[in-house]
Order: C-alpha cells, then sequence, then structure tokens
C-alpha cells in the first residue's frame, strides 16, 4: 500500500533525523536485542495468521529503562477503585493525600508552583479542592489550558466528578466557543480566552483563584498571561496565583515570581522500557503503522498511544490501520482505533475515555495533546514517531509557517511516561538512539521566541502596557520581533507614528482574531461589504476543512468545488461564495454532501460569523453588503493583508514583494492553473514547497493606495505591463 498523503515536513529537520553515517557509533550502546521479531523469520515457522498482514517489520533495540517513581501496581487495588463511584476515584488519585496541605499552602501564599506528574489530578482536582474550601464564594476559580480540547474535555470531567450540568457551576470558555452562565464557579478556559478577558475586566475582579495550568508548554498566551497576572498580583493581594505543570523547571518559575514556593505532588509511575528503532526510519507514518500492527500481534494486553502532528496524519492512519486490520485473522483480537484531536467533534472526543472492552486492544491516534494534557488509562505502549508541528517564524522575512519538526527530549520523555501510568509500559521511539542523544534539543523553545508578535502588542497596547521592551517577560522575545511586530501594526495603521493604539487599532483589538484578519474586517466598512467579509473570516478561521475530496470521488470533488470558482474569482471569493449558497438553501446538510463540503466545518462558520457580527456591532460597523462589487471586496482582503503580496515570475513562481522569497499558489488553489499576475495570499505552508494557500487577484495600485506606508509605486512599477499597447496596460494596473 502506499499513504497517498501530503506531509508538511521540514525536509530539512527529516534529514536531520537520518544521519545514517554516524549511526554505526551507537551499535556498542545497544543493550539485549530487538524484542519484536516477526515477519520473514515467523512466516518460515508457519504463524499463517500474520503472514499476510505484514508485508514489512521494523527492528526495535532496547536501549533504557525509564525509572518508575513509586510503588509496583496492586491490582486488588484497582479493580477496587473501578467498582467504587467517582467520588471514590477521586481519592485514588494521588495528589489526594495532599489536599489537605495543598490548601493550606494556598491559605498561606499568594502564588504557589506546582509540580506533579501527568496524571496525578492536577487539573481536575485543584480547581475542585479550591471550590470546596470556598474559594468559589469570592469569585471564580479560573483554570488555563494551552488547548480547546483540554479545556472541554477536563470541563466534561469535573461536571460529572461535581454532578451538575457542564455550563452550570463548571464550565469552560474557548474563543469562539463560551460554555459558561451566571452560576459557574469554576471555569476551564484556553489560556487565549484568559488574556482577552483582561481586555474587559484588567484587575480579573470575577476571580478568585488563577491557576496557569500546563506552564511548562510555555505558549505565547501563557507566557504573557504570567507578566500579567505577576503583574495584578501586586495590588490585588486576595488573589491566589497557582502555576502548574508536569514538568516544569520549578526554580525558574519560583524565580520569577519572586521566590514562590514549590509544592511537589509525589507521582506514581512504573517503569518504562524504551525502545528505538535500529536504523532510521525514512517514513515515520508507515513506521508508526507497522509499529502498532507489531505490537498489537505480539504484545500482551494494553492500549497503544500513537502521537502524531496533526489530524491529517490522524485521519490517514486510521484509514490505513482500518484496513489493513480487515483481513486480520479471529486469532488475533480487536483494535479499536480512536483518534482524538482539536476539531474532532465533542461526542468522538468521548470516545478515547471509554473503558476498552474484554479481548479488545484499544489504539489512540493523538497529538501533541495526549502529551500531558491528557491523561488517557490504559495505556501500556506508546508508539512515538518524534515529531510535532510547531510554528515558526523569521523576523527578517516576516514570515510564519507551520512545520514539522522534531521533538525535545524532554517531549520525548513524557511521551514515554504516558505508557507507565497504570503499570509498567513500553515506548517505542521510531528514531534512533543517536537521534536521541545526539539531535535533539532538551527543550522546546518557547513560543514568544518563535512567533509573530503582532497579536500580542495589539493585546498589550489595548491594555495600556506601553513599554514593550520593559515588559516583565520570564523569556522576552527577539527585540528584532517586537520591531516587527509593531512596524507590521503601524503599516495596518493600528498604531501611530508614536507607537500609541489609533482608533482603527482599538477596533481591531476587538476581534479575537490575528491583526491582519481583524483589519481586514474593520476595512470591510470603507468598501461597504462588511457582510461577506465577515462571512470570509469565518470561512478562513475554520481553517483547511471545508472540502473533503474522498478518495474515489476526487474528480467529483475537484469539480464541485471550480464551481465555486466560476471565473476565476479566487479562493477567498470562492469560500463566499460556498458560504452564501449554503445559506441560500437554508443551511442544508443534504446540499454538502453533494458538493463534497464539510457540514460540520461549515456550522462552526456559521458560529463563528455570528460572533463576529455581534462584534461588529459592538465596534459600530454597519452591516452592509456589497456582493456584486468584488473588487471592494478583495480591497477588504488587500487591507488586511497587502504584507502576503507576490508577483508572478516568468518560470511561473511567485516572488513575495517586500523581502522576496521564492513561493508557489498551492495546487488546491482555484487560481493554481490561472497564474495571475499579482495575487494576495491568506497564508503560507511549507511542504514540498513554500506554498500559498487561499489566493486572489489582485490590481498593484491598490497597494500603493491602500498601504502607502509600506509600499511605494516603485515596488508595484510593472515593465511587463509598461511594454503592452496602452490601453491594455492602463486595464492591467
Ligand atoms: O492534570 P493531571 O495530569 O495531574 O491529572 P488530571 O487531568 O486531573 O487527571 C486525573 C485523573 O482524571 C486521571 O486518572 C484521568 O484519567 C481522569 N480523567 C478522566 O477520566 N477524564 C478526563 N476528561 C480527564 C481526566
Ligand atoms: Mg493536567
Amino acid at each position: 500500500f502506499s499513504v497517498a498523503t501530503q506531509r508538511y515536513r521540514d525536509p530539512e529537520a527529516v534529514e536531520k533525523m537520518n544521519p545514517f553515517a554516524e549511526q554505526e557509533a551507537w551499535e556498542d550502546h545497544q543493550i539485549g536485542k530487538a524484542t519484536l521479531k516477526f515477519g520473514s523469520k515467523d512466516r518460515k515457522k508457519g504463524s499463517e495468521d500474520y503472514d499476510y498482514v505484514f508485508e514489512d517489520q521494523i527492528d526495535f533495540v532496547k536501549v533504557s529503562v525509564m525509572d518508575g517513581i513509586d510503588e509496583e501496581p496492586n491490582e486488588a487495588e484497582e479493580a477496587k477503585t473501578i467498582s467504587k463511584g467517582l467520588q471514590e476515584e477521586r481519592k485514588t488519585l494521588p495528589i489526594y493525600p495532599y489536599r489537605d496541605e495543598l490548601l493550606e499552602a494556598v491559605n498561606d501564599n499568594q502564588v504557589i508552583i506546582i509540580v506533579g506528574e501527568t496524571g496525578s489530578g492536577k487539573t481536575t482536582q485543584i480547581p475542585q479542592y479550591l471550590h470546596e474550601a470556598g474559594f468559589t464564594k469570592q469569585g471564580m476559580v479560573a483554570c488555563t489550558q494551552p488547548r480547546r480540547v483540554a479545556a472541554m474535555s477536563v470541563a466534561a470531567r469535573v461536571a460529572q466528578e461535581m454532578g451538575v450540568k457542564l455550563g452550570h457551576e463548571v464550565g469552560y470558555s474557548i474563543r469562539f466557543e463560551d460554555c459558561t452562565s451566571e452560576k459557574t464557579l469554576v471555569k476551564y478556559m484556553t489560556d487565549g480566552m484568559l488574556l482577552r478577558e483582561f481586555l474587559g475586566e484588567p484587575d480579573l475582579a470575577s476571580y478568585s483563584v488563577v491557576m496557569v495550568d500546563e506552564a511548562h508548554e510555555r505558549t505565547l498566551s501563557t507566557d504573557i498571561l504570567f507578566g500579567l497576572v505577576k503583574d495584578i498580583s501586586r495590588f490585588r493581594t486576595d488573589l491566589k496565583l497557582l502555576i502548574s505543570s508536569a514538568t516544569l523547571d520549578a526554580e525558574k518559575f519560583s524565580d520569577y515570581f519572586d521566590k514562590a514556593p514549590i509544592f511537589k505532588i509525589p507521582g506514581r509511575r512504573f517503569p518504562v522500557e524504551i525502545h528505538y528503532t535500529k536504523a532510521p526510519e525514512a517514513d515515520y507514518i508507515d513506521a508508526a503503522i507497522v509499529t502498532v500492527l507489531q505490537i498489537h500481534v505480539t504484545q500482551p494486553p494494553g492500549d497503544i498511544l500513537v502521537f502524531l502532528t496533526g489530524q491529517e496524519e490522524i485521519e490517514t492512519l486510521d484509514e490505513i490501520l482500518k484496513h489493513r486490520t480487515r483481513g486480520l485473522g479471529t486469532k488475533i483480537s480487536e483494535l479499536i482505533i480512536c483518534p482524538i484531536y482539536a476539531n474532532l467533534p465533542t461526542e468522538l472526543q468521548a470516545k478515547i475515555f471509554e473503558p476498552t472492552p474484554e479481548g479488545a486492544r484499544k489504539v489512540v491516534l493523538a497529538t501533541n495533546i495526549a502529551e500531558t494534557s491528557l491523561t488517557i488509562d490504559g495505556i501500556k505502549y506508546v508508539v512515538d514517531p518524534g515529531f510535532c508541528k510547531i510554528k515558526s517564524y523569521n523576523p527578517r522575512t516576516g514570515m510564519e509557517s507551520l512545520l514539522i519538526n522534531p521533538i525535545s527530549k524532554a517531549s520525548a520523555n513524557q511521551r514515554a511516561g504516558r505508557s507507565g501510568r497504570t503499570g509498567p509500559g513500553k515506548c517505542f521511539r521510531l528514531y534512533t538512539a543517536y537521534n536521541y542523544f545526539h539531535d535533539l534539543e532538551d527543550n522546546t523553545v518557547p513560543e514568544i521566541q518563535r512567533t509573530n508578535l503582532a497579536n500580542v502588542v495589539l493585546t498589550l497596547k489595548s491594555l495600556g502596557i506601553h513599554d514593550l521592551v520593559n515588559f516583565d517577560f520570564m523569556d522576552p522575545p527577539p527585540s528584532e520581533a517586537l520591531l516587527r511586530a509593531l512596524e507590521q501594526l503601524f503599516a495596518l495603521n493600528a498604531l501611530n507614528v508614536k507607537g500609541e493604539l489609533t482608533k482603527t487599532g482599538r477596533r481591531m483589538a476587538e476581534f479575537p482574531l490575528d491583526p491582519m484578519l481583524s483589519k481586514m474586517i474593520v476595512a470591510s466598512e470603507k468598501y461597504k461589504c462588511s457582510d461577506e467579509i465577515i462571512s470570509v473570516a469565518a470561512m478562513l478561521s475554520v481553517g483547511n476543512s471545508i472540502f473533503y475530496r474522498p478518495k474515489d470521488k476526487q474528480v467529483h470533488a475537484d469539480n464541485a468545488r471550480m464551481n465555486f470558482n466560476t471565473g476565476n474569482v479566487g479562493d477567498h471569493i470562492a469560500l463566499l461564495n460556498v458560504y452564501n449558497s449554503w445559506k441560500d438553501t437554508d443551511f442544508s446538510t443534504q446540499w454538502c454532501y453533494e458538493n463534497y463540503i464539510q457540514v460540520r466545518s461549515m456550522k462552526r462558520a456559521r458560529d463563528i460569523r455570528d460572533q463576529l457580527e455581534g462584534l461588529l456591532e459592538r465596534v459600530e460597523i454597519e452591516i452592509s453588503t456589497n456582493l456584486n462589487d468584488l473588487d471592494a471586496i478583495k480591497k477588504s482582503i488587500t487591507s488586511g493583508f497587502f504584507h502576503h503580496a507576490a508577483k508572478l515570475q516568468k518560470n511561473g513562481s511567485y516572488r513575495t514583494l517586500k523581502n522576496p522569497q521564492t513561493v508557489y499558489i498551492h495546487p488546491s488553489s482555484g487560481l493554481a492553473q490561472v497564474h495571475p499576475r499579482w495575487v494576495v495570499y491568506h497564508e503560507l505552508v511549507l511542504t514540498t514547497k513554500e506554498y500559498m494557500r487561499q489566493v486572489i487577484e489582485l490590481k498593484p495600485d491598490w497597494l500603493v493606495e491602500i498601504a502607502p506606508h509600506y509600499y511605494q509605486l516603485r515596488d508595484v512599477d510593472d515593465p511587463t505591463t509598461k511594454k503592452m499597447p496602452r490601453g491594455q496596460g492602463k486595464s492591467a494596473l
């Protein structure tokens, strides 16, 4: 079989993970032999059941054992737990014996740093303890999570434990989805949402406790939150701050928070055997599939957790595993496949927590979310390809890309640890021991040091924080990146020459979107097309999951998609056409099926659109429609995205205008075959090439008209147009 999927990898990074040359040196360090032996050898022995399943096999070497931290498993104890109710189960968590001590520490200190193994009960229990101890009488308890799925799933679990309806006493708040009410006392939320709450309530008056959870992830929002909560804690002496995580450089955090005490929750973890591949794997997707099947066929019962980089990979693996296990003989038990990623519908997310039926084995296909934010019981085997998707930003060019990169050693060890929660486990790393020791960084670089800061700068400016250079960052961003962000906001007219927020900037800050998107929306007032623009913004915010292409109907799907691009209007307008056509059918699900459109994504777009409509009202922009003037819509888009202008080259590639870089139109774009001379794109993705995804055609003089600070006439001077006969040349300009 072949894996027909597009993988977003940084070729250099993959290269780096494959240093064949230096492999030999590591042979000495290999302890023991591969534990998984089958394939051709077993075939000879006549284990017919297996031999048609595996065309391939992977040789692993066991190199080390990660120490367990606590006692051996006590099966009788565990069986007891399962039979008792949730309240009893709460008492079996490692954190439970420390309940009173922890509450005492919170009473005695304003800030504490909490470190405890994943699964010890930090996220689900601490907010409940605080509630039980009466903290919620003074205000809500907030608990932040870097990921949406974690916030939702943990809130659901805690509501269940407290026996209340989700959204009542226990709720969650994530971007574009607020599941809380007046009753809410315990609120799980993404770190980004708490950051936004500062805008409306700079002293967080409605909260009595803020728990910044998963602090080790060091997301951009978490890092900014550190500075803000530290600042307000000086005058809000009644506000309690908890900074918690599974793997923290606790000293560093303690130092940052003025020597706050560190509270350690001793974990329960069993030894984990670490296996590495003998040789580097050329394709980690293939390798992951083979490894899962190898484990399933050769290893004792216990569920498998596979770490992948995103939805596309998870779907690919899901499909292939389903296909390949269909042919398994009756001697082999059932393999239940459970995907988990951010866009998965909530009903399906619950499936990963359901106990595995007797005789079957579960394989959870997860993104990084399962590394520390979600605990899935019953995992005994971890398959770790060693990659994750991370955002990287080049402040010099201002380009941001989502790349597949090798993980850090800290991540690799967290991943391995997931297999040793309920008993001894095994972790299969799909890279070599040499790679682990020589190529992986110790820790992931904090997001603040590798991202576009325009959004954060805009938020801080609207909070009245002007002196960004002296903001109390735990690890300051590169000054070049700060400067870039200021420049970008200035070009977008969100800041004036003094670096102060303009009226446009203040309006932009109301939208929970990237500044370019916010600017596009604010600009729609001028072009009288706010109705269309919020549809475009909502569709772009849903991401890349509007259209689907079933393998057996690709031609039909592509044709359906091209219908929305009639007249080569461009991808943004095509998205608008999709939205409007769906609306015309009264939001029909059947219509979505017929047009190869994901109804779930469309519903999400509709929700987002509704909220953007509410925000338009708040910033006093009238809803006006201008559907027949495509240029007006495109000018609005350009007002936000003029940084993303590119010009066609003779060889069919494009060159970005400022900080020239060679880019291409993504093959999925409606304009891929059209090659307009000038384009504006929504985002860049690096696969085999640097691709522009979501592209519209542009008239170059718009750039000078819309962004005179940024583009001068010479930037859009186009000698090829001048050579044309007069009339034509004019129309092209
Ligand atoms: O935050 P920490 O990693 O310390 O642990 P937790 O997320 O509070 O998890 C404590 C326990 O609750 C684990 O045994 C999980 O399996 C369980 N849990 C669950 O069953 N369902 C969830 N949605 C979340 C946690
Ligand atoms: Mg947690």
